[in-house]
């Protein structure tokens, strides 16, 4: 059978990356710049320097994964990117790069979603089996998602504020920690121990999320013992932090689990790069040896374009292709699909 290689484009936020895949799961390449230097001077990502960057090295990046997957245009399908979610004029230069390589080169145009593609990369561990739960937890996302089959996407749970990763991040800045919080605190956390009380949000559904309480919580805590003159303890809050989050998070997957009794629980997104969390999902979904639990490689969890290419295979795959009158949508909705 004829193999099927797709090039793919992501620039959603602060990484511009172009991957070719042979057939949804054989990495031929995959080149990422990380703009993350630049915006760490600033305590996150700026838009506006984020898109400047993505113009001055869309194209290089470009040429790079076709040099390193020693394959010219002539030899690639289709070209997909990610039309959303993410920042409108990060997207725009993804879009419009992928709109010129499809037009000239007359290759078919695949819009991929952004966490689609993150659920996607799990392709690289193992084929992923259906029906399965992804929890999506992202720098902008919190997601319970059951795919039935293959390309069918349902939410059972979403946040009703912050994401988790935002919350990490949040919760960083208010330490002192640098930018990206995330992994700061998955650092600092080991240090820490069992020390103070935070609160666990209630959400009206059972397998919705929200994080913005506790971020709250951990600020109000901090003004208090400042107030009480005594000394934070930043190793012992940010695990008691870490701890809340992930209970809340592992206790709704599992209620997920339970219910929808899927194949496999697969991982996605940046926050599932955090070591407390494959630790302690790994151990609980112990309890559940019908499902599989499938985490990602640590190279794959946060953003990159070879996971769009794998998703892209599968849209290539159900004929799902764009026009070139396509735009960026910086608030695509799964479901839209
Ligand atoms: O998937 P991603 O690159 O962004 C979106 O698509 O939204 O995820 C970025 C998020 C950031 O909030 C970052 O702090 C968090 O993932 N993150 C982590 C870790 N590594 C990255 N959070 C907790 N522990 C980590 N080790
Ligand atoms: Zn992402």
């Amino acid at each position: 059978m004829k193999s099927t290689y797709i090039l793919g484009i992501e620039s959603s936020c602060d990484e511009t990356a172009v991957a070719i895949v042979k057939n949804g799961n054989e990495i031929l390449s995959n080149v990422v710049s990380s703009q993350i230097n630049i915006h760490k001077k600033y305590g996150g990502v700026v838009p506006e320097v984020a898109s400047r960057i993505h113009v001055e090295n869309i194209s290089v990046v470009i040429d790079e994964a076709l040099k390193k997957s020693e394959l010219s245009m002539d030899d690639i399908d289709g070209v997909a990117f990610t039309q959303g979610p993410g920042l409108i004029g990060s997207l725009h230069i993804g879009v419009q790069a992928a709109k010129t390589l499809s037009w000239y080169f007359n290759k078919p145009l695949i819009p991929v979603h952004h966490i689609i593609g993150h659920i996607y990369a799990n392709q690289f561990v193992e084929p992923l089996e259906f029906p399965l739960i992804a929890l999506v937890v992202s720098g902008g996302h919190t997601e319970l998602v059951w795919m039935k089959d293959e390309w069918s996407f349902e939410i059972l749970g979403t946040t009703q504020d912050d994401a988790i990763g935002e919350a990490y991040d949040k919760v960083a800045r208010v330490v002192g920690l640098p930018y990206p919080g995330g992994p700061e605190i998955d650092k600092l956390a080991k240090d820490g121990k069992e020390h103070y009380k935070l609160p666990v949000p209630k959400t009206e559904k059972e397998l919705d999320f929200s994080f913005s309480g506790l971020k709250s919580a951990v600020i109000q805590l901090i003004d208090r013992e400042k107030r009480n003159g005594n000394e934070i303890n930043n190793a012992d809050l940010v695990y008691c932090f870490q701890e809340t989050a992930l209970n809340i998070l592992i206790s709704k997957t599992l209620k997920a689990v339970n219910e929808w009794k899927p194949k496999q629980l697969v991982l996605a997104g940046g926050v599932s790069a955090n070591s407390r969390l494959r630790y302690l999902i790994s151990e609980k979904m112990k309890e559940y040896p019908e499902t599989k639990c499938i985490i990602p490689p640590l190279w794959c969890t946060t953003d990159n374009a070879a996971m769009i290419a794998a998703a892209g295979t599968v849209a290539f795959k159900r004929g799902l292709f764009g026009t070139l009158d396509i735009a960026a949508d910086p608030s695509l909705e799964m479901n839209e699909e």
